[in-house]
């Protein structure tokens, strides 16, 4: 199939919900192709993690955007995504990153564990208490959801009782991720960027009269003193940013991996006798069916990638997904294999936009596997999970499981 072709089928809803045959389509005409003027995709793990390093392309930029989406300034989802660390390059791009990751430290994460434990055991204990009877519960709304949301809202300092508020914004702005937005979905994320941005300018409001040690008062303290300070539109854009980003993604993680591992037991049965195996088994599930499929590069130089010479100003879609099952870098790329040595999938990027959460979103997924395991070793899929039409953002809308019953108390 041609090129071109291969993209729209990529893009209709069947190739969003199953995108790995059309993956084969295009890396059919090598690990990098071009689909129309000035557009390539990119299909290989090495060259799209190369691309991702390259300092000659970044990320989608004011210019672009103007060329290609009039009026997305007056676009509050767009405009909010845009002065993110997530969409914008260097000198901007490194000093909101340095800012960010200062206030975002190992130390800070690694506190997080006791929290992460704590979470997961309450809502298996609501799972259990839902599914005592038999009665299905949907894995997405009871565990891979809250367990995400409240992690993060715990670490940005977001109070308790807001939780339940970011589900449907955050699922709205997302739909900005897409390649292709129709109307009536853009005017959606607007609603949800303008839903957020209005309660982030509450919080900061807060943080400011009273700061307390979570990672707003921190940004808001990076804003507030001089330097290499953060403007006010850039610090709500982060939060914005770290908010989503911080549970969209790592909801999607535990799903898709929930359900390889339920159709996996023996790997699963290994996984609950040994949870100490869990960051092998959360690469590799990350690298299966990545919860983020593709990212985008604009080049400002020519340059060449994969035997294909790409002048400045092209359009680069990398395919996550799709560099994750390239045959070249994994044997039987189709077979899940928590063995696997050096496993480094691209699921979080790479290069300058590496992703900041990722020793967050491993720690989620390391530490909720083997607790559910563990503690439900009956859970089973009951019926057909469902995906979202996303292609982007890769996970279920439904996912009923029977929790089956309890494990013994130790
Ligand atoms: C960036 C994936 C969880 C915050 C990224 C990028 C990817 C990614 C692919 C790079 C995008 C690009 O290069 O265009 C994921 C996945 C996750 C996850 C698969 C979960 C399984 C998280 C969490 C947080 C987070 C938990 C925060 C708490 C960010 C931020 C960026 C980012 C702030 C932008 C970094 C930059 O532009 O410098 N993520 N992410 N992510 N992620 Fe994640």
């Amino acid at each position: 199939m041609d090129p071109a072709d291969a993209l729209a089928e990529l893009l209709s809803p069947s190739g969003r919900v199953n995108p790995y045959p059309v993956y084969e389509l295009l890396r059919a005409h090598g690990p990098v192709t071009s689909a129309g003027p000035v557009f390539f995709v990119a299909t290989g793990y090495e060259e799209v993690d190369a691309i991702l390093r390259d300092p000659r392309f970044g990320v989608l930029d004011d210019a672009l955007r103007d060329q290609f989406l009039p009026g997305w300034r007056e676009s509050p989802a767009v405009l909010s995504i845009s002065r993110s660390m997530l969409r914008t390059n260097p000198p901007d791009h490194s000093r909101m990153r340095r800012l960010a990751a200062g206030a975002f430290t190992p130390r800070r994460i690694a506190a997080m564990r006791d929290v992460v434990v704590a979470q997961a055991d309450e809502l298996i204990d609501g799972m259990l208490a839902r599914g005592r009877d038999g009665d299905p519960v949907d894995f997405m709304d009871d565990f891979a959801y809250p367990l995400p949301v409240g992690v993060i809202c715990a670490l940005l300092g977001v109070p308790t009782a807001d939780r339940g508020l970011f589900r449907r914004w955050a699922g709205e702005l997302t739909g900005v991720l897409e390649p292709e937005i129709s109307p009536a979905e853009l005017a959606m994320a607007d609603r949800g960027a303008t839903e957020l941005r209005d309660y982030f300018t509450e919080l900061v409001a807060a943080r400011r009269r009273t700061p307390t040690d979570d990672l707003t008062s921190a940004l808001v303290q990076a804003h507030e003193t001089g330097g290499a300070r953060l403007s006010g539109d850039e610090l709500l854009a982060n939060l914005v940013v770290l908010l989503v980003a911080g549970f969209e993604t790592t909801t999607n993680l535990l799903g898709n991996g929930l359900v390889v591992l339920l159709q996996h037991p023996r790997e699963a049965a290994a996984l609950r006798e040994h949870p100490e195996f869990a960051p092998g088994y959360v690469d590799e599930l990350l690298r299966y069916d990545s919860p983020v499929q593709l990212t985008s590069r604009l080049s400002t130089e020519s340059s060449r990638h994969g035997g294909v010479d790409l002048p400045a100003g092209s359009w680069l879609m990398l395919s996550l997904g799709a560099a994750n099952r390239d045959p070249r870098r994994y044997p039987e790329p189709e077979r899940f294999d928590p063995w696997r040595p050096q496993i480094h999938p691209l699921s979080f990027g790479a290069g300058p936009h590496y992703c900041l959460g990722a020793g967050l979103a491993r720690l989620e997924a390391q530490v909720a596997f083997p607790q559910l395991l563990r503690r439900l070793p009956g859970l089973a899929l009951a019926g057909e999970p469902e995906r979202r039409v996303r292609l982007t953002l890769r996970g279920y809308a439904t996912l009923p499981v029977t929790v089956g019953d309890p494990a013994p108390e130790p």
